[in-house]
């Protein structure tokens, strides 16, 4: 799953209404025929302050006239036009007088379906173009007449009755960007959603904003105006839970909610003991003192680890943290009887991925871990106010909300802790161990002004012993392993390439003041085929 969160992570898709609803500003919905780059458009249109959603690709027109939004965004895809079972849109899109986007499949799809010819091209082009500019205004105004495009094409647009005017052109590509001659509607052969696009944002900021009309003001603190708003209007003068975990999306709900209804709020934070350290020392502190809320502190360290003694396979120690977490926040929930809501930080990405929304784009359903979700039997009403967001949004909503910057840019930790970094079995005394190691190497990457460049980090302690030598005894101890990489999404990833001197620090510090650890060791391994954890 997306990497955060685990107190919060959805246990099942069932349970969503699904409901795209209504927002107060200018919109933009892209429709989604299965780029990888889909969600990325969406980024770099809400980077130009316009709000927008992906939605499937064959949304009804009733439902998009019922969205009412300013412009649409047909985005790429892996298919041919002509190839069997194909995503079309329906062809009435054309005829909302909306302003319509193509990129990629997008644009194939919109010339063939107001009746250009999409042929197969002589070169399949693929990688960075040098693309001219033959009509500098509308779409490329502001932009210089040459620029480097990012193109990854098989098919391309050819317009023998002038329907649609060029707007720029490659070598292989005369048609790399047109215009429809009589109705706004666009087409991009290249993807300028993707940092390799020149002036990508820049494009689309023209698109959204002067040719849709959108004004441009969406931005993060109308964000939380607006969801502090709902959340008043919704919960009215009742009570609601937040769960707590530490992690950046349940503190951004929680300071969310504590803004917009104070001592209306209660949030549950649950010691399992596989915390980092200073972890729930620094929870604490930060719900009672700076935010104030009703705070209750499950200290269930001891029952986790029973649960867990002597438990190695990684799937079981899942199941039983996943179990006993639902055990004690129930327990918890109940000692707060007036409670009817229960806030969760699901992100867009959880949406998206789900499938849980009927207007999103078709599922692409990850493997989820599942754990710490809590189940739909507790009887609460869901919020969920950063539905619409995506990861780096939510960092800056907490930025906005008075969440101190460590805490907002968090490296993700797993539902399970460091259970799945102990690897054997779990024990007390290993935890320590691992927790010091740990602290090392975060504290050494902080040093180094490298953590926020790596987007996961961390200690795992081997069920391995090795041999070494101390002074004049020889040593049979434990061995860490250091894991650092660098990722855009957490579905793939590489090894980050440390410096060796921090590498060298980080080592000597775990050696020398990690009792019982005589062996460091660099994971060099990327995801495929390794995963980010080891368990
Ligand atoms: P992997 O190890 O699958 O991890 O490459 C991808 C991301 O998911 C996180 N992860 C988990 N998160 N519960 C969670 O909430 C889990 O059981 C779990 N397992 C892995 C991992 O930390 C990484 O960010």
């Amino acid at each position: 799953m997306h990497a955060d969160e685990p107190t919060t992570a959805p246990a099942d898709t069932g349970r969503y209404r699904g409901d795209a609803q209504p927002v107060d500003h200018d919109e933009v919905l892209i429709l989604d025929f299965g780029s990888q780059t889909a969600q990325l458009i969406a980024r770099r249109v809400r980077e130009q302050n316009v709000f927008c959603r992906m939605v499937r690709h064959d949304l009804s027109v009733d439902r998009i006239r019922e969205i009412n939004p300013r412009g649409l965004i047909l985005s790429g895809g892996p298919a041919s036009v002509y190839a069997e079972g194909a995503p079309l849109p329906d062809p009435e899109l054309f005829e909302l007088g909306i302003p319509v986007l193509g990129i990629c499949y997008g644009m194939q799809v919109i010339c063939r379906s107001l009746g250009a010819n999409v042929n197969s091209a002589d070169t399949r082009e693929f990688g960075r173009s040098p693309c001219r500019i033959v009509d500098p205004g509308g779409l490329f105004a502001g932009l210089p007449d040459e620029l480097i495009v990012w193109m990854s094409h098989g098919d391309q647009v050819e317009d023998p009755d002038g329907m649609f005017v060029s707007l720029a052109t490659t070598d292989t590509c005369p048609l790399a960007a047109v215009r429809h001659a009589e109705r706004p509607i666009y087409g991009l052969q290249f993807h300028p959603e993707v940092t390799h696009t020149d002036f990508g944002g820049q494009l689309l900021k023209n698109f959204v904003q002067d040719i849709c009309g959108c004004d441009g003001t969406w931005d993060i603190s109308s964000l939380i105006d607006e969801q502090v708003e709902k959340i008043r209007t919704r919960v009215g003068s009742k009570r609601v839970i937040c769960g707590l975990s530490g992690g950046v999306d349940s503190s951004v709900v929680a300071a969310l909610l504590s803004r917009a209804i104070g001592d209306q709020l209660s949030c549950i934070f649950v010691n399992n003991g596989l915390l980092r350290s200073g972890e729930a020392s620094e929870v604490e502190e930060r719900f009672t003192e700076h935010f104030r809320t009703d705070l209750h502190v499950s200290n269930a360290q001891r029952e986790f680890l029973d649960e867990l003694a002597g438990v190695s396979d990684p799937q079981q120690k899942r199941k039983i943290i996943g179990r006993v977490f639902i055990e004690v926040f129930r327990k918890e929930a109940e000692s707060i009887p007036d409670a009817e809501f229960l806030a969760q930080g699901t992100l867009y990405p959880d949406v998206i991925e789900s499938g849980a929304n009927p207007d999103g784009p078709a599922a692409t359903i990850k493997a989820h871990h599942n754990v710490g979700g809590l189940p739909e039997e507790l009887g609460f009403e869901l919020i969920e106010p950063l539905r619409d967001l995506f990861k780096d949004e939510v960092r800056r909503m907490g930025e906005a909300l008075g969440l101190p910057e460590h805490l907002v840019w968090r490296h993700p930790f797993p539902g399970p802790g460091l259970a799945v970094r102990c690897l054997g079995a779990v024990s007390e005394d290993r935890l320590i161990t691992l927790r010091a190691a740990d602290a090392i190497v975060i504290e050494e990457l902080r040093e180094a002004g490298l953590y926020r460049e790596i987007q996961q980090a961390f200690a795992v302690l081997l069920p391995v012993q090795s041999v070494g030598v101390m002074g004049d005894d020889r040593t049979y101890q434990d061995t860490i392993v250091v894991r650092a990489v660098s990722t855009d999404d957490f579905m793939t990833a590489d090894w980050f390439r440390l410096p060796y001197e921090v590498m060298e620090r980080i080592s000597t510090r775990i050696t020398n003041g990690v009792p019982g650890v005589n062996r460091v060791v660099y994971d060099i391994s990327s995801k495929p085929p390794s995963t980010i954890e080891w368990e």
